[in-house]
């Protein structure tokens, strides 16, 4: 099977899962990226079974929207049942790396927001520790400097993301050679410094379920 393969064998996986969870009146948050991408297509085939969706990124929005499904800002609706989306790595506790795409933080917004978080991804994603795909940090402009030095000072190597802004008009510093052995701690370390708007760890909000993608099917795993 190909990647791709993978990737729309595990959206319909998490389609299945989302209809037992959604109904009629319900929103479903969705994620961004080329899985997520496959997830929106599969949701698309049954609009007509829920209000809408909160999307993490302007992309995903737009192509929610050609789709014809509605969709909501995070600050009008209740608690979202449902968040799709996938990962640049997970572990075995479905702590995640996340933010490859640049929309990690209305990522982890409508996470933390949400009942159930399911991780799409397919095996190449399956990791035993996170680190070897940089961590992208999301940082204020005028701070890039200074978070880069704390963050060297944490033993990392931050790249600035060149030419890339965020939907939330930021910049990303990537780290590169961090392995990340407590991600708990080093999610609320590099929180804390001044002038981070987030971070691409999602430790202290792990996915419930993760629908990972192999050669010989679909499999259903939760956090060890
Ligand atoms: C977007 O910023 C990311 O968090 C994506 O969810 C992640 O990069 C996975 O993307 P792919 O499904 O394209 O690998």
């Amino acid at each position: 099977m190909t990647q791709d393969e993978l990737k729309k064998a595990v959206a319909q996986a998490a389609l299945e899962e989302v209809k037992k969870i959604i109904d009629k009146d319900s929103i479903a948050g969705v994620g961004t990226g080329s899985t997520a991408n496959f997830f929106i297509d599969a949701l698309a085939t049954i609009k007509l079974d829920f209000d809408g969706a909160v999307a993490s990124s302007e992309a995903t929005r737009e192509r929610l929207q050609a789709h014809g499904i509605t969709v909501y800002d995070l600050n009008g609706v209740g608690t979202v049942p449902v968040y799709v989306d996938g990962a640049d790595e997970v572990n075995g506790r479905l702590h995640m790396v996340k933010g490859g795409g640049g929309a990690l933080t209305r990522e982890k917004i409508i996470g933390a927001a949400s009942q159930t978080f399911i991780c799409i991804a397919d095996e190449s994603k399956q990791v035993d520790i996170l680190g070897g795909f940089p961590l992208p940090v999301e940082v204020i402009p005028m701070a890039r400097s200074y978070v880069a030095r704390e963050l060297v000072k944490m033993g990392a190597n931050p790249m600035y993301r060149e030419d890339f802004v965020t939907d939330n008009g930021n910049v990303i510093l990537d780290l590169y050679n961090f392995p990340i052995d407590n991600p708990l701690t080093i999610e609320q370390k590099i929180n804390n410094i001044t002038g981070v708007v987030t971070n691409g760890l999602f430790a202290m909000r792990p996915a419930d379920i993760l629908l990972l993608g192999c050669a010989d099917g679909v499999k259903s795993l939760k956090a060890k």
